[in-house]
């Protein structure tokens, strides 16, 4: 298992950032490989909770080498708080690594993005509004401004005059343009922070190549969600980066077949923040009770989250799409007072059942969930840590989620904290931070 990938199974939040800092107890290399500080990756461990953003969530691990890849998008003034918060925290940074080619998020990225939901109106897509989807539009238009760029102040300059003036002109055919920014003053502030960070920047390729040859123990940290991909999610209410497996591996550099182990983390619900079709969505008090149990509320926008059923149809859809040989199952404790659980196996649309996901939104829409309904367990699981402990019903609730999915849940959540964690299978001797 020395190279493994995480990878969210859902629309995100599927608590990607509790695993990866449990299985980060024995890892050596831990690289969050793709989208930007779109992402709030939740640990809570014994200094606290954290909310990280861009930093992997390896950083508690002093011993592992926590690598941005080539594939983020980059906004260093967020980068910087971060690391302030985790340094006052007593949380060390100095394994942190960033590589010379992942691409910044300018200011101007943020001003692009929010004239871009507000020109689309009622079909905004419910962006974050970090700038994540412009950046990547300059990486594609290849007049992006890179990490590496900063290390040479007069060439970085240049850089900011051509991507300012290209989205000034975005901005007036928007109708949005309210005056130029200051072009020097950006690029003064941006330099501020290449002082900051410049420590940290580097050529990350050999550094990863070297990990892979030598066998260490290698975790790739994806972001957001399988349903969220580009080119198989739920377009256009999508992110702008890869979030499959692929992904990751394009993101970071590291070949695919290197990769042994993938995992497609899944709440034992489904949550969904921004716009877009999500069939299982429960607008009743069920949703409202789950939302408040949970506190399903966007750690990185506060925005309240949507939340229905677990969807079967579109978790064997992602399954398919990353291949995964396991699944991390969390939340399972948030469904513990519930009398029956409901798990969507089919669709219907327009009168024929269906089983897989439709390429458009709106067919998406027009779906109505097909549930089959299981009973619940109704008493506390979180301080259960084996899983032929678990109640009968929740063991059952489990299997049905594998079966469905096809893969098995070698990872289950009954709470937050590292130690509320049921591992088994491939996992029964990982996820070290989650031994007492
Ligand atoms: P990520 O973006 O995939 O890392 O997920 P988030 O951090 O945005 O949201 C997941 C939330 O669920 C966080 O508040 C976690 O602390 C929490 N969490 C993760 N696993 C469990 C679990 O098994 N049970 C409970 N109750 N909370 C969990
Ligand atoms: P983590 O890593 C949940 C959603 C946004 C919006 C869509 C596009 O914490 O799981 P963007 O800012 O990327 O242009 O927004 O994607 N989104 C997320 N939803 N978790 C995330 O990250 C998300 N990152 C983006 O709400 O619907
Ligand atoms: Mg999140």
């Amino acid at each position: 298992m020395a190279v493994t990938a995480v990878v969210g199974g859902q629309w995100g939040d599927e608590g990607k950032g509790k695993v990866i800092d449990l299985l980060a107890g024995t890892a050596d290399v831990v690289i969050r490989a793709h989208g930007g500080d779109n992402a709030g990756h939740t640990v809570v461990n014994d200094l606290g909770e954290f909310a990280l953003h861009l930093v992997p969530a390896g950083i508690f691990n002093p011993a592992a080498t926590c690598i941005i890849a080539p594939g983020v998008a980059l906004n260093p003034a967020g980068l910087v708080r971060e690391l302030e918060v985790l340094e006052q925290r007593g949380v060390r940074t100095d394994g942190l690594l960033i590589s010379d080619r992942a691409h910044l998020v300018m200011p101007y990225h943020l001003m692009l993005e929010q004239a871009q939901e507000g020109s689309r109106g009622a079909d905004a897509i419910g962006s974050t509004g970090r700038g994540i989807g412009p950046t990547y539009g300059d990486k594609v238009g290849r007049i992006g401004i890179r990490a590496g760029d900063l290390r040479d102040a007069v060439k970085f300059r240049r850089r900011v005059s051509t991507g300012l003036a290209h989205a000034n002109d975005q901005l007036r055919m928007l109708g949005r343009f309210d005056g130029e920014i200051s072009e020097s003053q950006m690029a003064d502030e941006y330099l501020t922070y290449a002082s900051r960070l410049r420590e940290f920047i580097r050529d990350v390729s050999p550094i990863v190549a070297g990990a892979i040859s030598r066998g260490a123990e290698i975790l790739l940290e994806g972001a957001q969600g399988t349903l969220l991909d580009l080119d198989h999610g739920t377009y256009p209410y999508a992110t702008t980066s890869a979030c499959t497996v692929a992904g990751l591996c394009q993101g970071s550099g590291v070949p695919p077949q290197a990769v042994d182990h993938s995992v497609g983390v899944y709440k034992a619900y489904c949550t969904r923040v921004g716009s877009g079709p999500m069939p299982t969505e429960l607008k009743d008090g069920v949703g409202d009770y789950l939302r408040e149990r949970a506190h399903e509320f966007g750690t990185t926008t506060g925005r309240a989250r949507r939340c229905g059923w677990f969807d079967a149809v579109v978790s064997r859809y992602t399954a398919r799409l990353n291949g995964f040989s396991s699944i991390a199952l969390t939340r399972l404790d948030i469904l513990d007072e519930l009398e029956t659980i409901s798990l969507c196996v089919a669709y219907d649309l327009d009168g024929s059942r269906i089983q897989d996901v439709p390429y458009d939104a709106s067919l998406l829409e027009r779906c109505r969930p097909v549930y089959e309904e299981l009973p619940g367990w109704k008493t506390s699981i979180s301080d259960v840590s084996d899983f032929e402990e678990l109640p009968r019903e929740a063991m059952r609730f489990v299997e049905r989620v594998e079966h469905l999915v096809g893969a098995p849940a070698d990872m289950i959540g009954v709470g937050p904290a590292r130690r509320q964690t049921i591992s088994r299978g491939r996992f029964r001797s990982a996820a070290p931070f989650a031994k007492p």
